[in-house]
């Protein structure tokens, strides 16, 4: 979509949007020829979040006017701002208007801009192409001062997007190779450097457990490293891991029909991990250097494949037993937080689609917070708010911990029945030696069933905002 700049008298879109608080209905400075207030009000609108009002055939100051609703003034929050973006875009596509106009809203103009791009994602690259002379909506009349800066909200966005898109494609298409020359161009794009580890390397290093989860698929693993580095002084070293299980069958304990569909989004961390990367790229932010690390494999079934009673020894030096193939995930996540804390991180953050209990626990739109840094969790938890998506902070419980052993190895992958996202949590600290680690367990609401507020049904590119305003946040510390 091409973005200007305009003001009221010189409207030459299809569509104005206008912006509606609730319980405030004055609407007489648009100057138009009908009360749209009264008809507004007659029809039930009160500016609720995700009510809308639709008014043709108008003379001025554009054929159509909406008002989307956006909920008190005191209420008004980055969420509420995307989502009035989001409705509009999706007004205008059902309208088939092709250019439209947007008012201002009172310091959320940015929100509005992630949200009209948010709105506008669609995967349709596998769909056959039917004769259809609507294009989309193309461009933006932006009615807001010419000093607003919209192109974080841009850049933001495309980063959204981009793990969407990594999260829809399918997995006969998207497989660790494949992920990885992904990330491969992200990297030469954005200025970032890039290393990617082969099968044969992975081997002789010793990522015994990356590996082992990739065995038995002809599509071999790999682990993509990219690093951002700012101009001038880095006063701040993260690293950023993210799960890239390309396909979970479950392995050996394979999963049910039901619950293994839609198991290619179990790379979801990874989509995060690398929607952030692309976006960080873009926006350059000073004082901070991020390493993203992602551990990528495909779960599958095959006379090789790893078993029940099998015993590796992981990248960080200890042992352990294999108690369920499809407990998978905490296994490459292990390998790669070994692997991230050589390269000097002081900061670690993984994001993975582990468990289904984070889901059990919390719904679908919520993301488990696991962290033994109280500093990292404020940091991470402000980040979620400005960013309009959810975190809640889970325990470490200790004494749940014993339930990970094992008298033959070190550890075992698979904990005892209740507490599911706990002990998961737990076994990927008893990789970390760092004082400042957070693990986010994205299994909700990495994927919606249906579309939601934000966008269509598929991968939802949570988790890329949360890091790109946390990293951020480190850059503003100095
Ligand atoms: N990829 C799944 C977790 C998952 C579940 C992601 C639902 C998205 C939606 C993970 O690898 C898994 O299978 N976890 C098991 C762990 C169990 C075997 C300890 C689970 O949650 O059942
Ligand atoms: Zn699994
Ligand atoms: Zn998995």
């Amino acid at each position: 979509m091409q973005y200007k700049f305009s003001n009221f008298s010189e409207i030459d879109s299809n569509i104005l949007f206008v912006w509606a608080h609730e319980g405030e209905t004055d609407f007489s400075d648009l100057n138009l020829d009908v009360d749209i207030a009264k008809l507004a009000t007659n029809e039930g609108f009160k500016g609720k979040v995700g009510q809308k009002f639709v008014v043709r055939a108008l003379a001025k100051p554009a054929s159509t006017v909406v008002l989307v609703g956006v909920g008190a003034a005191a209420d008004l929050k980055a969420g509420s701002a995307r989502k009035a973006g989001v409705l509009a875009i999706r007004t205008a596509k059902k309208l088939r208007a092709s250019k439209i106009a947007i008012s201002n809203l009172g310091g959320y103009e940015s929100e509005l801009v992630e949200g009209l791009e948010l709105g506008n994602y669609h995967f349709d690259t596998h769909l056959t192409k039917e004769d259809d002379a609507f294009e989309g909506v193309v461009g933006v009349e932006l009615l807001f001062p010419e000093t607003t800066k919209i192109e974080h909200a841009k850049i933001l966005a495309d980063g959204i997007n981009y793990a969407r898109t990594l999260v829809n494609m399918p997995p006969n298409e998207l497989y660790p190779e494949s992920l990885a020359e992904s990330a491969r161009q992200i990297a030469k794009f954005g200025d970032l450097s890039c290393t990617i580890m082969e099968e044969k390397e992975l081997e002789k290093k010793g990522f015994n457990l990356i590996m082992a989860v990739g065995k038995g698929s002809v599509n071999q693993p790999r682990l993509i490293h990219l690093v951002y580095k700012p101009e001038g002084a880095v006063n701040h070293v993260v690293g950023l891991v993210g799960k890239g299980v390309t396909f979970d069958t479950g392995g050996y304990n394979i999963k049910p029909g039901a619950s293994m569909m839609n198991m290619h989004c179990d790379m979801g961390g990874s989509a995060a991990v690398l929607g952030a990367a692309k976006a960080i790229a873009g926006l350059r932010p000073e004082n901070v250097e991020v390493h993203f690390i992602v551990p990528t494999a495909e779960n599958a079934i095959a006379n090789n494949a790893f078993k029940p009673n099998d015993i590796f020894r992981g990248y960080g030096g200890k042992t352990v037993e294999i108690h369920n193939t499809d407990a998978e995930g905490r296994l490459i996540l292990a390998d790669a937080l070994a692997y991230a804390q050589e390269q000097g991180v002081e900061t670690l953050i993984d994001l993975a689609t582990l468990t289904g209990a984070a889901v059990v626990a919390l719904g679908e739109h919520t993301t488990g917070l696991f962290s033994n840094d109280d500093d990292l969790v404020a940091k991470l938890q402000d980040a979620g708010v400005k960013s309009g998506e959810d975190l809640w902070r889970m325990p470490l419980t200790e004494r749940l911990d014993a339930g990970l052993d094992t008298p033959f190895a070190d550890m075992k992958n698979l904990g005892p029945r209740w507490g599911g996202a706990i002990t998961a949590a737990l076994f990927l600290k008893r990789w970390v030696n760092l004082d400042a680690w957070a693990h986010l367990d994205i299994a909700g609401p990495a994927f919606t069933e249906s579309e939601d507020p934000l966008g269509p049904k598929g991968g939802t590119g949570h988790g890329v905002a949360t890091l790109v305003r946390f990293v951020e946040g480190l850059s503003e510390e100095g």
